[in-house]
C-alpha cells in the first residue's frame, strides 16, 4: 500500500474484451468521480491486460510480464472499483479470472484487500443478471477481506443506457456511478484519514 503523504489511490478493474464495453464505460465514470473526490486513480481494463488464465501453484514471475504489471498496479490500491458485464446470469469469466490473480496479494501488508474499500458495478442486457453479478463479486470482496462500498450499481439493459461512444443517456445511472466513486473515496478515507481531503458531494 502507498504510504505517507501520497494521496489516496483508487484502482478500477473491469470491462470485457468487447471494444465498446459498457462495463468499462461504467467503470471509467465511477473512477472519474473518485478522482473528483480527491483520489488518484488507475484504470485497468481486462481488454488492455488480456490476462492469461490463472494457474494455481504457478509463480508470478512464471507468467508473462503483463501479469506482474497488473498485480503491482493492484497492490498500489487503497481502494478499488470493480465493474463487470453479466454473462450467463453472473459475472463474466474474464472478470473473475482477473480477481483470481488477487491470490498474489496474500503477501501484501495487510494481506489481500484488507482495509481496502471495493465499489461494485455491473452491466447486463436483461433485467436480473447485473444484480447476480454484483452479488457474486460481493462474495469475492469479502473472501479477500475487503470492505464493500455501501452502494451497488447494477445497470439493466445497458444497451439503452449508453450511446455508441460511451456517453450515458440516463441521468439516473450517471448519478449513481458518480455517487459510487465518491462513496468509495469517502469510505476509504476512514481507513486512511491522513491521505485525503475529501471533496464535498458526488
Ligand atoms: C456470452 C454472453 C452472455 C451473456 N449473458 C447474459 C445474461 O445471462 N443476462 C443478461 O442480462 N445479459 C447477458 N449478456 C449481455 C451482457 O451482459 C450485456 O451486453 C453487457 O452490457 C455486456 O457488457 P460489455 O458491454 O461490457 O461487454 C450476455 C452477453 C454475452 C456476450
Amino acid at each position: 500500500m502507498a504510504l505517507g503523504s501520497e494521496r489516496l489511490h483508487v484502482v478500477g478493474i473491469g470491462g470485457t474484451l468487447r471494444a465498446s464495453s459498457t462495463s468499462a464505460w461504467a467503470l471509467e465514470r465511477a473512477l472519474n468521480a473518485a478522482g473528483r473526490a480527491g483520489a488518484t486513480t488507475d484504470l485497468l481494463t481486462v481488454n488492455e491486460f488480456r490476462l492469461p488464465i490463472y494457474e494455481p501453484g504457478k509463480a508470478l514471475d512464471e507468467y508473462e510480464p503483463i501479469v506482474g504489471e497488473f498485480i503491482s498496479r493492484v497492490r498500489r490500491a487503497d481502494a478499488m472499483i470493480w465493474s463487470t458485464a453479466a454473462y450467463q446470469g453472473t459475472l463474466a469469466g474474464v472478470t473473475k479470472n482477473a480477481i483470481d490473480f488477487f491470490q498474489f496479494l496474500s503477501d501484501s501488508e495487510p494481506p489481500y484487500l484488507q482495509n481496502r474499500v471495493v465499489g461494485l458495478a455491473a452491466t447486463a442486457g436483461g433485467d436480473i443478471a447485473a444484480v447476480n453479478a454484483i452479488n457474486a463479486m460481493l462474495h469475492s470482496v469479502t473472501s479477500l477481506r475487503g470492505t464493500p462500498a455501501p452502494l451497488f450499481v447494477a445497470i439493466p439493459q445497458a444497451h439503452n443506457v449508453f450511446d455508441k461512444r460511451g456517453n450515458i443517456l440516463d441521468k439516473k445511472w450517471a448519478d449513481r456511478l458518480d455517487q459510487l466513486g465518491w462513496l468509495v473515496v469517502d469510505h476509504a478515507s476512514r481507513f486512511h484519514p491522513a491521505r485525503i481531503e475529501l471533496a464535498l458531494g458526488a
